[in-house]
């Protein structure tokens, strides 16, 4: 398998490029999905009221990643993080939520990157600059992270839209119960996602959202001291101590040694070569319910963006809040009815529709 790696690795690189320069976007065609759509969201949700958010948000990230590709990463993450607890309903978003921007207090493993939570209340401004309060922070994250897997070369993907803005805050313990740790074994894993009806296929492809991205050292080191996992291979083990050379140290490093910045499928061949950085990464491997999965993913990208696309489809859409249900939030990080201002902006745009009529 280490022979076979290096070829795989350039035959793949290759197939990926070619795709990430042929694909067009496609994203506001009416076309069916793989999974089913939850009752109340639509591919075509926004076509007459706001027609242009798709392309607004594809714009503005593409601006935004030519400066920092870094960026494309945390914005998948809070989609994973915003659905996973109470569901896609923006409360990830919220100040005072647990892993909300507030929270200095978050630990390490629940820590989202502050500049996310900037950039989704960025590309909410413009798009209700554009078409009025009508779009939600919750589908803004969505389209948001499916743009973050296209444009670092992953598969393009439609998704239904519609999803509303909570009016509850995610508690603390609400988050511990929802996130899985990084230490989980493939066990734990299985068992955490099945309650949201992930099978094993689901859970292989989900947490190939590990392709792209960061880590800190705490959310690892468990497994180098005070004793190493000897599923980890010897010199990525070696190489990850002089970046954390305590166990509590805090710098940061890739999650995808090979094509940190890319949406692929190098993330399996890591697993494959024992280079996988969590224990819920490593033991998809390790364990012979999954250990299958993996190799088919790190031997056929198409057949990972497949499975990809189909679980994030069913992720984007766990227990989301639609029709009269929930809000639309005119600032990502606040509730309306927490919002003083918030009533004055309503007339104001009653005045704005009847000044058009
Ligand atoms: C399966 C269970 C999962 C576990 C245990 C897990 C755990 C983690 C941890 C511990 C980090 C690093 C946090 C830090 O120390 O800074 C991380 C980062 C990340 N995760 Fe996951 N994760 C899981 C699933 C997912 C899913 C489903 C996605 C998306 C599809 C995802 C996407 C990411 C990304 C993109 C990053 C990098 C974020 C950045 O660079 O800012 N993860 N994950
Ligand atoms: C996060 O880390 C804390 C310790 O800092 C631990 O108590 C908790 O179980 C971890 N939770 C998750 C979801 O990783
Ligand atoms: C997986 O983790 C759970 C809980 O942390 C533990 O009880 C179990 O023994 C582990 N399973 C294996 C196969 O290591
Ligand atoms: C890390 O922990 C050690 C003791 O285990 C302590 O001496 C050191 O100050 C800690 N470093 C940080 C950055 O917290
Ligand atoms: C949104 O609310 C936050 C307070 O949580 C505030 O800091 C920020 O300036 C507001 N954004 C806009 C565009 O008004
Ligand atoms: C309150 O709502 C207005 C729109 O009416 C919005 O521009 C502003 O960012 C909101 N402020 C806070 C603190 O939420």
């Amino acid at each position: 398998m280490n022979c076979i790696a290096p070829s795989l690795t350039a035959l793949l690189l290759v197939l990926s490029l070619i795709s990430l320069s042929s694909s067009s976007s496609s994203y506001g065609s009416e076309s069916h999905i793989s999974a089913p759509i939850t009752k109340g969201l639509s591919l075509s949700f926004y076509h007459s009221s706001c027609p242009e958010v798709q392309s607004i948000i594809r714009k503005e990230l593409k601006k935004i990643f030519k400066e920092d590709i870094g960026q494309a990463a945390g914005l998948l993450r809070l989609h994973f993080h915003d659905c996973f607890v109470q569901g896609c309903d923006g409360s990830v978003l919220l100040d005072g939520s647990h892993s909300g921007p507030s929270e200095k207090d978050a630990p390490p493993n629940l820590s989202l990157r502050a500049e996310a939570f900037k950039i989704i209340d960025g590309l909410r401004e413009h798009v209700h600059r554009e078409c009025g309060r009508v779009v939600s922070c919750a589908d803004i994250v969505a389209i948001a992270a499916r743009d973050s897997v296209f444009l670092t070369g992953g598969p393009e993907y439609h998704i239904p839209l519609g999803r509303k803005d909570g009016l509850n805050f995610a508690t603390r313990d609400a988050t511990l119960a929802n996130l899985p740790s990084p230490s989980s074994n493939t066990s734990a894993l299985l068992t955490s996602l099945a309650t949201k009806n992930f099978d094993a296929t689901d859970v292989v492809a989900l947490s190939g959202g590990h392709t792209i991205g960061i880590s800190h050292c705490t959310s690892f080191t468990p497994r180098l001291y005070p004793t190493q996992d000897p599923t980890m291979e010897e010199k990525f083990a070696n190489d990850l101590k002089k970046i954390c050379p305590e166990a509590n140290s805090t710098s940061t490093t890739l999650l995808d040694i090979r094509t940190p910045n890319l949406f692929d499928n190098k993330y399996y061949v890591n697993l494959i070569n024992r280079q996988g950085l969590f224990t819920s990464d490593q033991d998809l491997y390790m364990d012979s319910r999954t250990s299958d999965i993996v190799t088919n993913f790190a031997f056929d990208e198409k057949l990972f963006f497949e499975k990809f696309v189909l679980a994030m489809q069913k992720m984007g859409q766990l227990s989301v809040l639609t029709g009269g249900k929930g809000e639309i939030r005119a600032n990502c990080s606040v509730r309306n009815s927490d919002n003083k201002s918030y009533v004055s902006y309503v007339v104001e745009e009653d005045d704005d529709s009847k000044a058009e009529l």
